[in-house]
């Protein structure tokens, strides 16, 4: 298990979103975010039901599990995780971040993944409200705030975000919990900078920082 506690006050971890690098040069890709001061790595697990686009699935976490020594969180953009859970621990990646919309029981499903050895994480689209995942938080080790719909990088962000980042930070705070927040979609040197201030502890970004001549100044823009 590769992971990270809560960043410094005023700082944030930054996870490069995979999604965005050059799949025909992916260790180079990937060798350079880390080389830029990347702290976790970020995957995105598309279906083609869950949402309309369709990525990459365990064999693949198993390979980026070779290339890389980050901390690897996959995101599941599909609509039955249970059915993948096994896979996905056997792959080696350390956080398993599942969507509150999918077909699930929720909360047998978290603690399996924590069974499994990996952390915990929760994600809630733009239109769900916070009160859909506040029964889970005292089950969890990551909370995955999404300021697009998901499915596709290099949207614009949704400012609704970041009220529910501050939210999330204040019952945090009220009631003793540890879990991380941890914020994807439309993650650039000026939305960041707004999460981190509301709370947020992990910045994902895609299209921004692979996009970048200058990596590790962006990711610096972003840390804080
Ligand atoms: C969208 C994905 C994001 C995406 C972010 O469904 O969950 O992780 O890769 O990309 P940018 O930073 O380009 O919005
Ligand atoms: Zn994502």
């Amino acid at each position: 298990m590769n992971w990270l506690p809560r960043p410094a006050e005023g700082c944030a971890w930054v996870a490069p979103s995979v999604l965005s690098a050059d799949f025909s040069r992916l260790e180079d890709d990937l060798q350079s975010m880390t080389a830029a001061g990347a702290d976790f790595l970020h995957l995105d697990v598309m279906d083609g039901h869950f949402v309309p686009n369709i990525t990459f699935g365990p064999f693949i976490c198993g390979a980026l599990r070779k290339l890389s020594t980050l901390p690897l969180d996959a995101h599941l953009m599909i609509s039955r995780p249970d059915n993948y859970l096994e896979p996905f621990a056997k792959s080696g990646i350390d956080g398993l971040t599942i969507h509150v919309e999918a077909d699930a029981d929720v909360s047998s499903t978290l603690a399996r993944i924590g069974e499994l050895g990996m952390k915990r994480g929760i994600s809630l689209k733009p239109d769900t409200p916070l009160e859909k995942i506040l029964p889970y938080l005292n089950q969890l080790d990551l909370v995955l705030v999404m300021s697009v719909e998901p499915g596709f990088g290099g949207q614009v962000f949704n400012p609704g975000a970041v009220e529910k980042i501050a939210e999330l930070d204040r019952r945090r705070a009220a009631e003793s919990l540890e879990f991380l927040i941890n914020v994807d979609g439309g993650i650039n040197g000026e939305t960041g900078p707004l999460c981190r201030e509301a709370g947020a502890d992990i910045l994902v970004s895609g299209s921004w920082l692979f996009g970048a001549e200058d990596r590790p100044g962006r990711v610096q823009v972003l840390k804080g």
